[in-house]
């Protein structure tokens, strides 16, 4: 388990980036945390860090969004399903390719419907100052190397955002 503390969304975006390179296509992301949160900040430091430099914006209501990156990122926005038929709907399976990442916005409501998932990345709101956040991010599934988290720990001590 690794918690963090970001003061604001540019370190949001930088810990975004510094975890793109631990993605690895058929990879699955889920994002946890409410509105605002800063789950969609997140992505766009993981986007552009795999070389997509259009805007990045939440799927809301088209439901997924396709980034030409290597790997392509499907980014996926679950917030206005409702029912377990909304979610058999989604088709996640589409998504979920060998050579491709899928990250997940509102994860938690499609958590049974994803069988690869490989990080969990939760956001809540911090108590001090208003653009602090506490993300936690926790290596999930059953993956082949039990040092990744603490490399991906490594890599974003050098950031130098605080640890908690
Ligand atoms: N430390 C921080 N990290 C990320 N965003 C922050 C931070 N501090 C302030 N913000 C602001 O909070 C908002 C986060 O928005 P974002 O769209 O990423 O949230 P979200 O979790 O994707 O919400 P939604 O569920 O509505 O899609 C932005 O307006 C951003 O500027
Ligand atoms: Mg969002």
């Amino acid at each position: 388990m690794i918690r963090i503390l970001s003061k604001g969304p540019e370190q949001t975006a930088q810990i975004g980036a510094t975890t793109a390179a631990f993605l690895r296509g058929g990879c699955a992301v889920a994002l946890i945390g409410e509105l605002g949160a800063g789950k969609t900040v997140f992505v766009q430091g993981i986007a552009s860090q795999l070389g997509y430099t259009g805007t990045v914006t939440s799927p809301t209501f088209t439901l997924v969004h396709q980034y030409d990156t290597n790997p392509v990122i499907f980014h996926l926005d679950c917030f206005r399903l409702r029912s377990p038929r909304d979610f058999a709907s989604v088709g996640i399976e589409e998504y979920q390719r060998p050579d491709s990442v899928l990250i997940v916005e509102w994860a938690d409501l499609i958590a049974d419907y994803v069988d690869q998932w490989c990080w969990r990345v939760q956001f809540e709101y911090g108590a001090d100052a208003l653009g602090d956040r506490v993300i936690r991010i926790d290596r999930i599934g059953q993956h082949d190397n039990p040092t990744v988290e603490r490399n991906l720990l490594e890599a974003l001590k050098s950031l130098g955002v605080q640890i908690l």
